[in-house]
């Protein structure tokens, strides 16, 4: 008779690794930031996520419908806001674990169509937020902790994306040069570049259905795996760099189906 090398597996994996762990995701109401929340959650971790609408926060709620995520208001473009969200972290949980810095927004726009408020928008959310919010909750991450960024596969060119790919350039530095400031503090800190992800916006702001399926069929064309990724593939790199790779540090992990790195079948 074989072994059931499966059921002795099975019995002894813990069904809540991240129990008693403590964590924010910034951007958590859709898409890839509420994955990651549900992952958390899922795996026992306590969870502050953020987002601008009341209205949102309270949708994202009652789909994560667990006890273990807490929502918060907060705009990563307003300093006060960020300062806000750090004093009620510190109240409802204390020190934390892990700290994702997942919001964003892109705007398709030619050189020609930048504008110094287009350009502040972008740069406002995905780089000065990112920034201003790992300031603020730095000194709640214990020792051991880590940070986790989302940037975007950036190695293949999309023109139209100049002030976000820039922005987005800015949060791979942050990552390289944080993880650095912070190892003598036992801090890691990576990113998830992800390429096409089916998320509700494809992280486009203001894109409608029309162009978000042909955003969708450029994506299965381009990608060497032939698909657009789903947001839960994009969590479980996410809880790996935070969660797992506790021998990794300053780096970027593509989660884009080949497309950054120059596949062809
Ligand atoms: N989808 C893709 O194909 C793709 C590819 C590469 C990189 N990315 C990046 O991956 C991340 C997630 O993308 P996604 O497609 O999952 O985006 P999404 O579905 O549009 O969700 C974006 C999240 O960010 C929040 N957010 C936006 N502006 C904010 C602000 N000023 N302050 C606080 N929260 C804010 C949104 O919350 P509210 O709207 O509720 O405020 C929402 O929870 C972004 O950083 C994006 O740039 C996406």
């Amino acid at each position: 008779m074989p072994t059931n090398h499966s059921t002795q597996a099975s019995s002894t994996i813990d069904p809540k690794p991240l129990a008693g762990r403590r964590a924010v995701v910034t951007g958590g109401t859709i898409g890839m930031g509420r994955a990651i929340v549900q992952a958390l959650t899922d795996r026992g971790a306590e969870v502050v996520y953020t987002g601008r609408s009341d209205r949102r926060l309270a949708e994202a709620q009652a789909a994560l419908d667990t006890p273990l995520a807490h929502p918060v208001r907060s705009d990563a473009t307003d300093a006060n806001a960020i300062a806000d969200l750090s004093d009620q972290v510190a109240d409802r949980l204390g020190r934390i674990d892990y700290l994702f810095i997942n919001q964003g927004i892109a705007e398709f726009q030619t050189l020609e169509e930048v504008t110094e408020e287009s350009w502040d928008r972008i740069f406002d959310v995905n780089a000065k937020g990112a920034f201003f919010t790992v300031q603020r909750l730095i000194p709640l991450i214990s020792e051991g902790g880590s940070i986790v960024f989302t940037t975007v596969s950036n190695d293949r060119i999309f023109p139209g994306l100049s002030a976000y790919s820039g922005a987005k350039e800015a949060v791979a530095a942050f990552t390289k040069v944080l993880a650095a400031e912070l190892l003598p503090r036992k801090i890691r800190v990576n990113a998830i570049a992800p390429g096409f992800i089916l998320t509700p916006t494809m992280g486009v702001a203001e894109l409608t259905d029309e162009q978000r399926a042909e955003f969708i069929e450029q994506g299965n064309a381009s990608t060497p795996m032939g698909r657009g990724g789903t947001v839960e593939e994009v969590a479980a790199a996410a809880l790996y760099l935070a969660a797992e790779a506790t021998f990794t540090t300053g780096v970027e992990l593509p989660v884009d189906g080949g497309f950054g790195q120059g596949l062809s079948a």
